[in-house]
C-alpha cells in the first residue's frame, strides 16, 4: 500500500486516482476547483465514465480514497504525487502551461517529506525538467524530490478499461530510484514497463499521438483511393494490420 496523491480531478486525475485505490493504495486527490471537490464529497461524479461513479463509491466506502482543495492535507504522508492538471492548446496550438506551473509550484511550497512528482498531463518535451526547476526555487527549504514522466494514454469512454489494461506504461526519468518506484506502483497492472531519460519518455507521448493521427489520416487517403478504383478499404485495411 502506498500513500499517492493526485493533483487536478479532471478526466486523467479521476481515473488515476480511483484506479490506484482500488489497486489497494491510499489515495488524496486534489482540485483548485471548489464545487467540483464539494460534489465529488457527496458522491457526484464530474464527468461520465462508464464504471467510474461504482469505482469511486467502493473506494470512498473503503477508506481507500479522499477528495480535498487543501495542499497540505492532500500531501500530508504522500510518497508520490501526481500531476495530472489541464494543458490547454492555445491558438497557435501550443500547450498553455500555466496549470503544470501552478501545481508545481502549489506543491513545492507545501511538501514536508521526499516525494515522487510524476507528470501525467501531456507537455512539451522539457516540460519535467522546467517543473523540477521551479519546485526547486518554490520550496521554503530544501527537500528532496525526483520528477518523473508517466504520460497517459486513456481514451474517453473507455478510460477505467484504458487505465487497468494499458499496451504499455512508459516511465521517463533521470532518477533510476525515483523511476523504479513509478515501476512498482504499476506492476499490478502487468503491462510492459518502458523506462527512459525524462525527454524521451515526454517525447514517446507526442510521438504517439502523431501517429495515431498519420494513421487515421492515411486510412482516409486510402478509403477515397479505394472508392475511386472500387476496393474494399476495411478488406484493405485487414489484410495490411495482419
Ligand atoms: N482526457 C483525455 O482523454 C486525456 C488522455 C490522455 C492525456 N490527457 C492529458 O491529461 C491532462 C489532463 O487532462 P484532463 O482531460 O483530465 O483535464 P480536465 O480539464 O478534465 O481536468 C483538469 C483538472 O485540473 C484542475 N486544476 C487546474 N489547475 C489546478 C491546480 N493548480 N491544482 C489542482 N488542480 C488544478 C482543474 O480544476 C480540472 O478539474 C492534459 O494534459 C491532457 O492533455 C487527457
Amino acid at each position: 500500500m502506498k500513500q499517492i496523491c493526485v493533483v487536478g480531478v479532471g478526466y486523467v486525475g479521476l481515473v488515476t486516482a480511483a484506479c490506484f485505490a482500488d489497486l489497494g493504495n491510499k489515495v488524496t486527490a486534489l482540485d483548485v476547483d471548489q464545487k467540483r471537490i464539494a460534489n465529488l464529497k457527496k458522491g457526484i461524479m464530474p464527468i461520465y465514465e462508464p464504471g467510474l461513479d461504482e469505482l469511486v463509491k467502493r473506494n470512498v466506502n473503503a477508506g481507500r480514497i479522499k477528495f480535498t482543495t487543501s495542499y497540505k492535507e492532500a500531501l500530508q504522508g504522500a510518497e508520490y504525487a501526481f500531476i495530472a492538471v489541464g494543458t490547454p492548446s492555445g491558438e497557435d496550438g501550443s500547450a498553455d502551461l500555466k496549470y503544470v506551473e501552478a501545481a508545481a509550484k502549489s506543491i513545492a511550497e507545501n511538501m514536508s517529506a521526499p516525494l515522487v512528482l510524476i507528470n501525467k498531463s501531456t507537455v512539451p518535451i522539457g516540460t519535467g525538467d522546467w517543473v523540477a526547476d521551479i519546485v526547486k526555487k518554490s520550496q521554503p527549504q530544501p527537500i528532496d524530490f525526483a520528477v518523473v514522466s508517466c504520460p497517459e494514454f486513456l481514451r474517453e469512454g473507455s478510460a477505467i478499461a484504458d487505465f487497468t489494461n494499458p499496451h504499455r506504461t512508459v516511465i521517463g526519468s533521470l532518477d533510476k530510484d525515483a523511476a523504479n518506484k513509478v515501476a512498482q506502483l504499476h506492476l499490478p497492472l502487468r503491462a510492459p514497463i518502458v523506462i527512459t531519460d525524462l525527454r524521451t519518455a515526454e517525447m514517446i507521448k507526442y510521438a504517439s499521438n502523431a501517429f495515431l493521427a498519420t494513421k487515421i489520416s492515411f486510412i482516409n487517403e486510402l478509403a477515397d483511393l479505394c472508392e475511386r478504383v472500387g476496393a474494399d478499404v476495411k478488406e484493405v485495411a485487414a489484410g495490411m494490420g495482419v
